[in-house]
């Protein structure tokens, strides 16, 4: 890095005024791949991955422990890959990611198969490649049950749990109206806590069944470290529940799930404790809440599943102004109008993020305007409300960050708009790892029947 860069962060630096990707120029990337697309730096997720690790790592000294990211925060198999090469298992939900984990060459052991409405044909793909499945209903037992007979296999299985968060009556981030305790019962994935020691013992009686562990996620609904070491104290209460009624039953793994905020916290908009502070709460409160339970966590492996805070800030998304537009009256407004879209950036829409925006030529160029930045959906589109912006003209590039977690997972063709590709920036080179969508891949899938020809 020159002497004269200014750094945003791990990846990101602004040389001469223009911002930089490791050591690749945003413009450059812009210009060569087309806009929109979505970069992700390598060496910023190799980084995050034994950043997190180490933090768990720190924080655990009873056990091993391991990380399992979520597959769905970024689909992406070449990053999986990265992962795999870093020694990561991975959370997997419903079949198209199970067949993305096992395409990808993730060791299946390290592999948990989570999912609320799981069938058959799920289970027993999961069974037979000898994946963890995490049952989420006391039917998914007999899933589990027959899959073991059919494929001779055995089937590893942890129960997820729907611990009462007793002390997380705090307000959410996604609704302020609803406390955290609330919106965690009101969301459906777990096996109800009155099942699920039956569960439990009848999956320790099935042959061909082995019941490892345990597993409870609680979401992203605050940023704060505080309101993990509730979570993993609730969790591990219900943990000492559900052991209480099983002849001495213990879990060799423990699964705190995901849900832990990206560094700069989009979502907030200001930046998040930092992961080693959320993994020693979390730690501390399970650690707690276990032996208050008269469990001994010696010797029970922690796995967690960060998906945003591993890849949100490995990511950035290009963008190139096409258009800038004024009126003074009734209303002054400005407008960037720029040729992505929010359904590019759907934690506009899922999570009312907010994602920071550089001119990528003119990075520390004086903010000369306040503008709202807009794509080229007819939505509302608004990327960046009043943004400070320096001049600008069409052509020139923007940059959003935090674009490494969801926002490609889950865009959509709205307007019959071909969503972008993603580029990995590995040092100085860069390469395609997603190709942009066609116009005709956008409609490939439709079907006119002869008689409407
Ligand atoms: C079971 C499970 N684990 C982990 C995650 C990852 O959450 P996050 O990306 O907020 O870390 C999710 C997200 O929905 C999930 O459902």
């Amino acid at each position: 890095m020159p002497a004269t860069a200014t750094r945003i962060d791990d990846c990101l630096t602004i040389r001469d005024g223009r911002l930089w990707m490791e050591e690749c120029d945003a413009v450059e990337l812009a210009r060569r791949f087309g806009t929109p697309v979505y970069v992700v730096s390598e060496d910023q997720l190799r980084r995050n991955a034994r950043r997190i690790g180490a933090a768990f790592a720190a924080n655990w000294p009873e056990a091993e422990v391991a990380l399992l990211p979520s597959l769905k925060a970024n689909l992406s198999l070449a990053l999986r890959r990265i992962l795999n090469a870093e020694g990561l298992g991975c959370d997997t939900f419903g079949p198209g990611e199970l067949h993305a984990a096992l395409a990808s060459g993730i060791e299946p052991a390290r592999i948990s198969v989570n999912g609320s409405v799981k069938d058959a044909a799920l289970v027993i793909r999961a069974v037979e490649a000898g994946a963890r499945v995490t049952l989420d209903s006391a039917a998914e037992l007999d899933l589990v049950a027959s899959a073991a007979q059919a494929t001779g296999r055995t089937a590893r299985i942890r129960l997820r749990l729907r611990p009462d968060y007793d002390g997380l009556d705090m307000p959410s981030d996604f609704d302020p109206s609803v406390t955290v305790r609330a919106g965690a019962h009101r969301y459906k994935p777990g096996i109800p806590l009155e099942r699920a020691g039956d569960v439990a013992r009848r999956a320790l009686a099935t042959p061909g069944v082995e019941l490892v562990g345990l597993m409870a996620h609680l979401g992203r609904h605050r940023a704060d470290a505080e309101v993990w070491r509730g979570m993993a104290g609730s969790f591990a209460a219900a943990v000492g529940r559900l052991c209480a009624g099983l002849d001495g039953w213990r879990p060799s793994e423990l699964d705190v799930g995901g849900g832990y905020p990206a560094p700069r916290d989009p979502i907030r908009n200001e930046p998040a404790p930092p992961i080693e502070d959320i993994a020693a709460a979390l730690a501390s409160g399970l650690r707690h809440g276990l032996h208050a339970a008269g469990i001994d966590p010696a010797g029970i492996r922690l796995e967690a599943e960060p998906g945003r805070s591993l890849y949100a800030d490995t990511g950035i998304q290009l963008a190139t102004v096409r258009h800038l537009k004024e009126q003074t009256a009734p209303v002054p407004m400005r407008w960037v109008e720029t040729d992505t879209t929010e359904m590019f950036m759907a934690d506009l829409l899922i999570e009312h993020a907010h994602f920071q925006v550089i001119a990528a030529a003119r990075a520390d160029a004086p903010e000369a305007q306040t503008a709202d930045v807009v794509g080229m959906s007819c939505g509302f589109d608004l990327l960046v409300p009043d943004a400070r912006l320096p001049a600008l003209e069409p052509g020139d590039v923007l940059a959003f960050l935090d674009n490494g977690a969801y926002q490609d997972a889950c865009a959509s063709n709205f307007n019959g708009l071909p969503r972008p590709g993603t580029v990995l920036v590995s040092g100085s080179s860069a390469e395609w790892i997603k190709r942009p969508e066609t116009v005709e891949d956008v409609f490939a899938r439709d079907i006119v029947p002869e008689r409407l020809a």
